[in-house]
């Protein structure tokens, strides 16, 4: 066979760990494998390039994707879907291997369904909101520079008397707040799915301070809605708003430190979270997905995502993994507000 692989979306700690685990895989049972370019950007195009066993040496602690991702979605570019079912033909591919979040895996359950389209899933995402997987690879790292970032606030918070306020990513859900504000001891977390108002916010903080504790560590995710708030930014192929350029950070510290009169700054982290070496954890998951997604390309299970359920590596139909987002349940948050205040 030979079996193209591509990276689709916001790039994530992990990617070239699939990579490997799907070409090594590959590669001893005599298939051919190829890398496909900038996401579906390269099956639009036709721009692909030799994946072998030098090519995937020494990648498992690389951060980034070594074949590169884009936002790219066919079915908003004219004649997007016929150019990308007419370049896989001509490039003589047998399956591909998708490995993405809820966009780039979404166009991939289409394909599926409506011209068979011979592809596989593998879930990525710093953001965790895949439904039908407990974790996406990614996430681990991202959530270990978030809380690492928490505890480095926590020493200048404390020396300045000050409310640090951490915007971190995470989109439609959550998750990354949630974990990392866990993890980290933040004093107040702010998330879309389980919205506490900013006077909310601010009792808690002055709560703190009247038992002595004159600093507060806040932790809010990028897609939490102020009141107020206008949504004028950039909008992606796939539909979706730039939240940073929202600043939700700059504008939660602000109405902080007004209500309270308590010195607040804000740290937005950005990328960071989804640059560098991917955690053990992270390495292994991926590893796991990419050859549980080679043997499904190998038994010609298509339109197939591997999954984590529990400890174990299954498969679930791409459909059912794109239906929804996952988002944080009541339970999660609840551990997190137990230390609010
Ligand atoms: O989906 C991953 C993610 O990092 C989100 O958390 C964030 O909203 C978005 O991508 C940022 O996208 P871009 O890298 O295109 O600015």
């Amino acid at each position: 066979m030979k079996v193209g692989v591509l990276t689709g979306g916001g790039d994530c700690p992990g990617l070239n760990a699939v990579i490997r685990a799907v070409a090594r895989r590959s590669v001893s049972r005599g298939h051919e494998v190829v890398g496909i370019r900038s996401g579906w950007r390269g099956l639009v195009d036709g721009t692909f390039e030799p994946l072998g066993s030098r090519e995937v040496s020494g990648l498992l602690p690389r951060g980034g994707t070594i074949i590169g991702t884009s936002r790219t979605n066919p079915y908003r570019l004219d004649g997007g879907v016929d150019a990308v079912l007419e370049n896989f033909r001509v490039a003589g591919l047998d399956a591909l291997v998708a490995i993405g979040g809820e966009d780039t895996l979404g166009v991939a359950a289409r394909l599926h369904s409506e011209h068979e389209f011979p592809v596989v899933g593998v879930p990525k995402t710093i953001d965790n909101d895949l439904s039908a997987t407990d974790y996406t690879f990614g996430f681990d790292t991202a959530v270990f520079i978030c809380t690492e970032a928490i505890d480095r606030l926590h020493t200048t918070a404390e020396s300045h008397n000050r409310v640090m306020v951490v915007e971190v990513m995470g989109r439609h859900t959550g998750w990354i707040a949630v974990m990392s504000g866990i993890a980290g001891g933040a004093d107040v977390i702010l998330i879309p799915e389980h919205p506490i108002s900013v006077e909310e916010a601010c009792a808690d903080i002055q709560r703190r301070h009247e038992r002595g504790k004159d600093f507060s560590i806040v932790v809010v995710s990028e897609g939490y809605e102020l009141e107020g708030q206008g949504d004028d930014s950039e909008i992606d192929e796939f539909g979706h708003v730039r939240l940073s350029e929202r600043g939700v950070g700059a504008r939660l510290a602000s109405l902080i430190e007004q209500r309270t009169g308590y010195e607040t700054r804000v740290t937005v982290l950005g990328h960071v979270q989804r640059g560098g070496s991917p955690t053990p954890r992270d390495r292994v998951l991926a590893t796991r997905y990419g050859l549980k997604a080679a043997d499904l390309v190998h038994e010609g299970r298509f339109g197939r995502m591997a999954a984590l359920h529990g400890d174990a590596i299954v498969d679930v139909s791409l459909e059912e993994a794109t239906a929804e987002l996952k988002t944080v349940p009541e339970e999660w948050y609840e551990v997190a507000r137990a230390f609010f205040g």
